[in-house]
């Protein structure tokens, strides 16, 4: 031991130490050091609400919202998932030597993917039944959007045409237009409604997105465009049971799936696609390749893990149909677990949109879910509100701080529509009830009175 510090610290000691000067200053340097350790902690978890890095614990009480904080109902982040992982997660650490190389061992389509998540997407879809993956080439992505640019690309490079036109039926979801167009590509453009378009262009190339269930009104789509020089590519983020009955393995052409409403993980930007044409999927993980190198192999190996816990925990059940109340455990199973917390919020929103007359939802069928092998409906991540007295849905739950998503932006242009997320956390979610059904209590003329009431 040598310097300043360490000589600095010895030169107070009492004379019958000197003998034994180096162990005495090792053992005050570990004194000061402990010392530091839990002053350090102490100071951050003062700071910090939530040292551990984990979520705060639910608190449902709406009356701890202020009544000016804003309730964030317009974006679609899954945190609803969140205290499942936290009560039912498991961790997982990737040790530093993992991951090192860009490549995989993976090298049929592409050498950036890794091999077991291919698998467990595989074994999750065999789970769920709700794709069929057999003799399908799977791309992995940052998430189902970056996915969606790499189809665009892979369905117009080789078409001599002017910019494929890239259409959707209304009420499409927001983000179609603005992904579309915002790269500015020669080979592709946003076209807007796949009904217009139907009627006017059906001889020119196009792209058709069909989005199911449909964000953001919860509907089961089909293509609607009957041209036979277009491309489909069928947006299947939330075809899993605890969103709408699964009624049969998706079997289209491309199809985009999402860490992000199956489990939650939106963090992760884990997506994948199921692409039936190799020259399609080549060119899907070509644009991949040039646009990011592939998806983090850290993000895909978490992705991977998920999802082996999820099929894990199911597989230990017996094999589907897994029916939704036949035991208390059940809430320890993902689907169970989301569908139970969707249904109740849709039946809490749905008890208070009767109560009134201000506001209607869309209904659902009934259909029959081989998942749960019993007869369930939709169960939309979105809630798509119509104001029945008022001009515009947007602009009134702005009026109690409720940020949604008006229906100009889903290329509706009736502002009575608005879109709200189910998605959110419980404590948002038990505000933005409580706002809700102050405006359904009172009419569109207080509406006003109303405000300061809820701001006072
Ligand atoms: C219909 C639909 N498709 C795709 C996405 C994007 O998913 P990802 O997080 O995988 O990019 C969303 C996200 O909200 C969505 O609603």
């Amino acid at each position: 031991m040598s310097g300043p510090v360490a000589q600095s610290c010895c030169t107070f000691l009492v004379p019958w130490i000197t003998k034994n000067r180096i162990m005495v200053c090792l053992l005050l340097v570990n004194l000061v050091l402990i010392f530091l350790y839990f002053d350090v902690r102490q100071s951050s978890s003062l700071s910090s609400p939530n040292p551990g890095g984990k979520p705060e614990e639910i608190n449902t009480d709406s009356s701890s919202h202020a009544p000016d904080s804003i309730i964030n109902a317009d974006f679609g982040d899954p945190v609803i998932f969140e205290p499942y992982w936290l009560e039912y997660g498991i961790d997982m650490a990737i040790p530093a030597w993992h991951s090192i190389s860009y490549l995989s061992s993976h090298r049929q389509i592409s050498p950036l993917i890794e091999d077991c998540l291919v698998d467990e997407i595989r074994s999750v879809h065999r789970l769920v039944g709700n794709a069929v993956t057999q003799n399908r080439h799977i791309i992995i992505g940052a998430g189902s959007s970056q996915l969606l640019q790499a189809a665009f690309y892979a369905l117009s490079v080789n078409d001599q045409s002017p910019p494929l036109k890239v259409v959707s039926a209304c009420p499409f979801y927001s983000a179609y237009p603005l992904m579309t167009d915002f790269v500015q590509s020669k080979l592709y453009e946003w076209a807007g409604d796949a009904m217009d378009f139907e009627s006017t262009s059906t001889r020119d190339g196009y792209i058709e997105i069909v989005n199911y269930p449909n964000n953001p009104d919860g509907t089961i789509r089909h293509a609607v465009v009957n041209g036979s020089s277009g491309g489909l590519i069928h947006d299947l983020a939330y075809y899993w049971p605890q969103y709408t009955p699964i009624t049969s393995p998706a079997d289209h052409d491309i199809m985009l799936f999402s860490l992000s409403k199956f489990s939650g993980h939106a963090g992760s930007r884990a997506g994948w696609a199921i692409v039936k044409d190799l020259k399609v999927a080549q060119l899907m993980s070509k644009h991949i390749m040039f646009n990011t190198i592939g998806l983090s192999r850290d993000a895909q190996a978490r992705a991977a893990h998920i999802m082996r816990y999820v099929v894990h925990q199911y597989s230990q059940k017996g094999s589907a149909p897994y029916r939704l109340k036949t035991g208390p455990d059940n809430t320890t199973l993902l689907f169970h677990h989301a569908y139970d917390t969707l249904e109740h919020r849709w039946k809490e929103l749905r008890d208070l949109v009767v109560s009134g007359a201000r506001f209607t939802l869309q209904d659902y069928p009934l259909a029959f879910c081989t998942f749960f092998g019993e007869t369930t409906t939709t169960h939309p991540a979105f809630a798509w509100l119509k104001c029945e007295q008022d001009r515009d849905c947007e602009e009134l739950l702005n009026s109690v701080n409720i940020r949604s998503r008006g229906a100009h932006l889903f290329g509706i242009l009736d502002p009575q529509y608005t879109r709200i997320s189910m998605i959110l956390s419980l404590k948002e979610f038990t505000v933005l009830l409580s706002r809700l059904a102050l405006l359904n209590n009172s009419s569109q003329t207080n509406c006003e009175s109303m405000e300061l009431t809820t701001k006072r």
